[in-house]
């Protein structure tokens, strides 16, 4: 090959492939521009605002967390007020929303920011990835929508358009199928625009290209879509050896007092920090646990089962089967041990935040005592 022809090889090579980037994104952001919802986050730079959107949406769908996002906006309008606030107002407000490591996360780097980087947020994307709590996802969305960096974000929603788009069969949630995303993705990468990209592909997979049933007739990407065009949509993407689910056991202790109840903070697991009724994790019968309550309480005198109600809660990877026992003791007395301490029953929940899985239990006996 002489000089010339190597040189006008290169040169077209290097056409088509802009030439992809302009035609995908082009498609991409007329459709965003008409279909794309009004969400807050998306009318800022601010990194604190898009950081604290970022966190809330992991994990969630936009409709369950926007109502926490206004939220805590509202509590906390700037990191130096999350850093300062108490780690149970944090947790409060956060309750119901699960995954509580999030929100101890979030409450940690608030302070590393607030008091380490004088409240400014890292301005690069090694500098924000290295934030706790803040992932290789996270990271590109908070350097590409707040600071315009050429950083591709890879949730599931990205997964699942490319996988399809470029027909990657690999899954996805293996080193491998994650190689190919990111080739493919650098393809058709807009860099000179990545907030505009990253929001509009995001928003593309959410409300076009879909888990179930996508809409791929009306789809304005469908002639470049390697699943379309092999009728392969519902098969892409794979995913292999779901995280098995394990079941267990957990008997809470409810002791009331007229309207007293007794509860613990955790120390440890997904729930830490969290308030809850005494808790044995594993299953009991009835006498099990009286005779539990009265040597581990030191209880003295008549102590009265009441009832027990069964909630059955699944996590990610663990489905738990709970009993609740309500035992009646005798007002006017105290239980003293240091790890729990009295308190009206109704501040479970309100005062102190507590698990989902005790919020429905709390739920459900109110609705009964009605
Ligand atoms: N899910 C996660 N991040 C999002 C964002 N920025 N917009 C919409 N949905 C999202």
């Amino acid at each position: 090959m002489d000089k010339n022809s190597f040189f006008s090889n290169i040169f077209s090579l290097l056409k088509t492939f802009f030439e992809q980037i302009l035609e995908t994104s082009t498609i991409l952001f007329s459709w965003y521009l008409e279909n794309k919802r009004d969400l807050p986050w998306r009318t800022t730079t601010d990194p604190y605002f898009i950081w604290l959107s970022e966190i809330l949406l992991q994990q969630t769908r936009v409709a369950q967390g926007l109502p926490y996002y206004l939220k805590f906006v509202e509590y906390f309008p700037t990191v130096n007020d999350l850093a300062t606030a108490r780690e149970e107002d944090v947790l409060n407000l956060w309750q119901g929303l699960g995954y509580y490591s999030r929100a101890r996360n979030l409450h940690y780097t608030a302070q590393v920011v607030a008091f380490q980087h004088n409240g400014k947020f890292p301005e690069n994307y090694t500098d924000i990835r290295a934030l706790k709590g803040i992932g290789d996802y996270t990271a590109a969305a908070i350097a590409s929508f707040a600071f315009g960096l050429p950083h591709a974000v890879i949730d599931g929603n990205v997964n699942r358009v490319i996988s399809r788009l470029f027909g990657i069969e690999k899954p996805i949630n293996k080193p491998a199928g994650q190689g190919e995303i990111k080739i493919a993705l650098e393809q058709i990468f807009d860099r000179s625009r990545p907030a505009l990209w990253n929001q509009a592909i995001m928003e593309f997979g959410a409300l076009q290209c879909t888990p179930k049933n996508p809409n791929c007739v009306d789809c304005p990407l469908n002639t470049k879509c390697f699943a379309w065009s092999s009728k392969k949509v519902h098969e892409l993407p794979r995913k292999e050896g779901k995280t098995k689910v394990t079941t267990i056991f957990h008997s809470y202790i409810v002791m009331i007092s007229g309207t007293k109840t007794y509860i613990q903070k955790r120390d440890t697991g997904i729930w830490k920090n969290l308030y809850q009724f005494p808790l044995i994790e594993k299953e009991m019968t009835v006498e099990e646990v009286v005779t539990h309550a009265i040597e581990t309480f030191d209880i003295p005198g008549i102590v009265n089962f009441h009832s027990v109600r069964e909630i059955d809660h699944v996590l990610s990877h663990r489905k738990i089967f709970a009993k609740f026992y309500t035992i009646s003791l005798n007002t006017g007395y105290e239980i003293l041990k240091n790890d729990i301490f009295e308190t009206e029953l109704d501040d479970l929940g309100k005062v102190f935040p507590t698990s989902v899985l005790t919020l429905k239990y709390l739920n459900q006996q109110k609705q009964h005592d009605k």
